[in-house]
């Protein structure tokens, strides 16, 4: 990077500008070259020119956004996976057979339903544990067998909030390391490894990339120890890293990803406390709002904005809720999170009649548009829910509910 300063004397917001490096040392590009090529030749002695000569085992457009990454974590090193879930199902491919994990009984579906098939194949046993029960966590640790607590913070798509400090003192007097999925603060507001986590995760799928348009994931290690390693060499045999293009895409949306961050969250700040109350909404389920159980943990964990992330518990069942996301007419009724724009996703039809979520639940992944142009698209799909259903004109196609 040009300039005197390191990278880790620099605050986050200017590593993210930056891209961590600004200029191309050979070209003086200020935009980084993107590597292609899948294969590298040697030089005049048969010696590899760089660390690796084979794209599956890295290559430097995947280095530059990995680096990037662990600069903004405060890791010491980071991976990058071809999705969220290549990089969650690699890292519980290190927890030895047999070996105890614990986790959140209401997170991402893809992490629990993983976990419970692992558990049905006798690979591990697995406790889940209930977030909002004090103590609960701490009491599924076991001793000496536990080897993972996977947690997620705020949890999807409740938004319950866990301590990661708390966590990480539980975990390792159990023996057990922490890995933290904060998909949901993307890198912003909470800093897990700072908190005392061993490895946190990113679907950079949602935030980090934030616009839609790439799958990944990644995983950012305090210590390079020899679990880490094994992930390493785990992510080349299975073949699962992020590919040169998508990295640049990635490395490109993180250039933004503050300015993007803050305006979402200031988005869902200015929604959750016009429909708390309404009385449309039977609650609103966000950790800014006073009334979020995980209120005072996510004041003191989340230091700058509660994310853009929130979900609205529709009057009514579940058909309401799903007329609900159908009357929407500038929030988009799409699955994921973290993009410039807004969507809105009834879950309970998204993860099936067997998840704990309940019926009436509305996730918003809350984009960085006008407050007002988004507050009024949910009055209006509001007003309607208990009426005929209207045409969608935007969308040109019959309503589902
Ligand atoms: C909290 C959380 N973790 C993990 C994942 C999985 O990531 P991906 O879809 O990139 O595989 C998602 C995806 O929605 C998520 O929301």
């Amino acid at each position: 990077m040009a300039g005197s300063m390191s990278n880790r004397e620099l605050r986050p917001e200017t590593i993210a500008a930056h891209a961590l490096r600004a200029v191309d040392e050979v070209t003086g590009a200020v935009v980084p070259p993107i590597y292609l090529s899948s294969t590298y030749a040697r030089d005049a002695d048969y010696k590899p020119l760089l660390k690796e000569n084979y794209v599956r085992n890295g290559n430097p457009t995947l280095w530059q956004t990995e680096e990037a990454i662990a600069a903004l974590e405060g890791g010491t090193s980071a991976l990058l996976f071809a999705s969220g879930m290549a990089a969650i199902t690699t890292l519980l491919e290190t927890v030895p057979q047999g070996a105890h994990v614990v986790a959140p009984d209401v997170m991402y579906y893809g992490t629990r339903d993983w976990l419970k098939r692992l558990e049905g194949l006798k690979r591990i046993s697995l406790t889940l544990f209930d977030p909002k029960l004090p103590g609960a966590l701490e009491a599924a640790l076991v001793k000496g067998r536990t080897d993972l607590l996977w947690i997620e913070t705020p949890l999807n798509p409740t938004w319950d909030v866990i301590d990661i400090e708390a966590a990480a003192k539980a975990a390792h007097a159990a023996g057990a390391i922490l890995a933290v999925d904060a998909t949901a603060t993307g890198a912003v507001t909470t800093q897990p490894l700072k908190l005392g986590a061993d490895i946190v995760f990113h679907s950079a799928t949602k935030y980090l990339n934030g616009h839609s348009d790439i799958l990944a994931g990644v995983l950012v290690t305090a210590q390079e120890n020899q679990r880490w390693a094994d992930v390493l060499t785990l992510r080349t045999k299975m073949g699962a890293p992020l590919p040169p293009l998508d990295c640049f895409l990635l490395l490109r949306g993180m250039r933004t990803l503050f300015v993007r961050y803050r305006q979402a969250s200031a988005n869902a700040m200015a929604i959750a406390t016009h429909f708390e109350g309404h009385p449309k909404v039977e609650r609103v389920l966000y950790p800014g709002l006073a009334s979020h159980p995980g209120h005072a943990i996510a004041s003191r964990q989340m230091r700058d904005g509660f994310g853009g992330m929130m979900s609205l518990l529709i009057r009514g069942g579940f058909s309401d809720a799903q007329a609900f996301c159908t009357r929407l007419k500038v929030i988009v009724p799409a699955t994921s999170l973290g993009g410039v724009e807004s969507l809105a996703e009834h879950r309970k039809t998204v993860e099936g009649p067997a998840s704990p979520v309940p019926d009436n639940l509305v996730r918003l992944s809350v984009g960085i548009e006008h407050a007002d142009d988004l507050i009024a698209d949910l009055e209006q799909a509001l007003a309607g829910v208990s009426g005929p259903l209207a045409h969608s004109p935007n969308r040109g196609r019959a309503p589902s509910a």
